[in-house]
């Protein structure tokens, strides 16, 4: 790239001089070889510098991106709908790839990075890029094969899970084409209280499975939802009972498991029964799901309890919660905290008609600290984003969460049309407005601490 680019420069200089001597001594003969000569020089130009970007190859330059950006969803029995390995992998959707990098709409990574920034950060820069551009426009050359290691770590089997949980027999989703929403009760029957220090997720048809999201139940009374609709009426009398956790972990393609930081954990009492609440994307044929829930509990002592602060629905400020049909509205919370607490991450969540997200605190002093901000509410790339370092938020500190939603015929994402009144549901067609943030109970020194995953 770089002595492509410097041969441009140098030659272009030189079609000046030429240029510039060309132009002193002109007659009106000369006037018309002018042209002839900016011609050449124009034609000229660019396909020297077309010709020095050819030299941009797939095993030298272009591989190692996608090696490491792309396949480790892109391969066989991940999320990813098609290989990206190999060099006729990526050939066969190049103008595609192309478009996806350059819109960021993949590697998928809704949070502006400028804002906060996170231990599971993905993305491209700027540079890999136009390396992905220059290699198609310039018609894809191959390279010399290099037996490269491609990146296939996989988070979630990389150690051994304590405890598996297993949706209780295999579901069937009818190919009618529709969406499909679930709940399945897990009750993990495990007798003695653990701390889990790392929870992941493996969908059992990762061509149907959308996302999930995970609930925690300690009264044993909502197991009769396993396998139920989320329009049946019975999930009301169930959306009744205070779950221990409304959402432990929250599952889209992708999202590997979340490891909490060193001798601390999420507290899991004895008996407690998971709840799964399912999105299965629209199939044209039948397809069976099973999916797990993996538990790694923690084998050192635990001093210090993960716990979570959910802001929700109730602490919203300019209630009520409804969004009116052919209506925009915008929603904000600010709830104040009286101790000192270190976050280790934030989950924003909303359903399909949201369209902005932006959460911060504003410290006693007037400080200012971001947690999340997302400007293209992406339904189905919900995740969970762990801070690099533990972020302090001092006593006496405000949450404040700013959300957006669009219930306009205009917005392709409505679910209804013509539109109508949404309002608050576990239902994915009505509403919410959560902020789920994981911490600790502040110690100090905390926020030099570094998050591993
Ligand atoms: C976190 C997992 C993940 C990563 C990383 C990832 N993809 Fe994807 N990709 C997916 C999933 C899942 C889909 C299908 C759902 C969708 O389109 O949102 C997809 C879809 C696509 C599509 C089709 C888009 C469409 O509109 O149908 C292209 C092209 C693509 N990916 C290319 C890439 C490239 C190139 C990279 C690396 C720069 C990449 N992906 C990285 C998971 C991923």
């Amino acid at each position: 790239m770089k002595v492509a680019y410097k041969l441009y420069i140098f030659e272009r200089a030189d079609y000046k001089r030429n240029l510039l001597f060309h132009l002193m001594t002109m007659n009106k003969y000369k006037f018309i070889s002018t042209f002839v000569l900016l011609f050449f020089i124009l034609g000229n130009r660019y396909s020297v510098f077309a010709q020095k970007t050819t030299e941009i190859a797939f095993h030298e330059n272009v591989a190692p991106i996608i090696h490491k950006n792309c396949t480790p969803c892109h391969q066989p029995n991940k999320s990813g709908p098609f290989n990206l390995i190999t060099y006729e992998d990526v050939v066969k959707r190049a103008k595609f790839i192309g478009r996806v990098t350059q819109t960021r709409y993949m590697p998928p990574f809704p949070a502006d990075r400028k804002f906060q920034s996170y231990l599971n950060d993905r993305g491209l820069t700027i540079g890999e890029i136009a390396t992905i551009k220059l290699w198609i426009d310039a018609g894809m050359k191959e390279g010399f094969q290099q037996t490269k290691k491609i990146n296939n770590e996989d988070v979630n089997t990389a150690t051994q899970p304590d405890l598996i949980l297993k949706m209780n027999k295999p579901y069937q989703i009818s190919g009618n084409n529709n969406e499909d929403f679930r709940f399945f009760s897990l009750p993990s029957n495990w007798t003695k209280e653990e701390y889990i220090e790392a929870i992941g997720f493996i969908p059992g048809n990762k061509k149907v499975v959308h996302h999930s999201r995970l609930m925690v139940d300690t009264t044993n009374k909502i197991r009769e939802i396993d396998g139920l609709s989320e329009t049946d009426p019975r999930v009301y009398d169930f959306q009744k009972t205070a779950l221990k956790e409304e959402f432990l972990y929250g599952w889209v393609p992708g999202n590997d498991k979340i490891s909490f930081p060193k001798g601390t954990g999420v507290k899991l009492n004895a008996n407690s029964d998971f709840l799964l609440n399912m999105h299965y994307a629209p199939s044209p044929v039948v397809e069976t799901d099973q999916s797990e829930i993996l538990l790694f509990f923690a084998k050192e002592k635990v001093d210090r309890e993960v716990k979570n602060i959910t802001l929700r629905e109730n602490d919203i400020s300019n209630k009520p919660f409804l969004i009116k049909a052919g209506e925009k509205a915008t929603f904000f919370i600010s709830k104040k905290i009286d101790k000192s607490v270190s976050l280790i991450s934030v989950l924003p969540h909303m359903h399909l008609i949201g369209k902005t997200f932006r959460a911060f605190v504003i410290t006693p002093d007037g400080e200012v600290i971001n947690l999340v901000k997302i400007d293209n509410w992406e339904f189905n790339w919900q995740m969970t984003y762990q801070f690099k370092k533990l972020l302090k938020v001092p006593a006496g500190s405000t949450f404040i969460v700013e959300a957006s939603y669009d219930n306009t015929a205009g917005n392709p994402e409505n679910p209804y049309s013509p539109p109508k009144d949404i309002g608050y549901g576990w239902g994915t067609k009505d509403e919410m407005l959560n902020l789920v943030l994981y911490y600790l109970d502040y110690k100090i020194g905390d926020e030099n601490i570094e998050q591993k995953r």
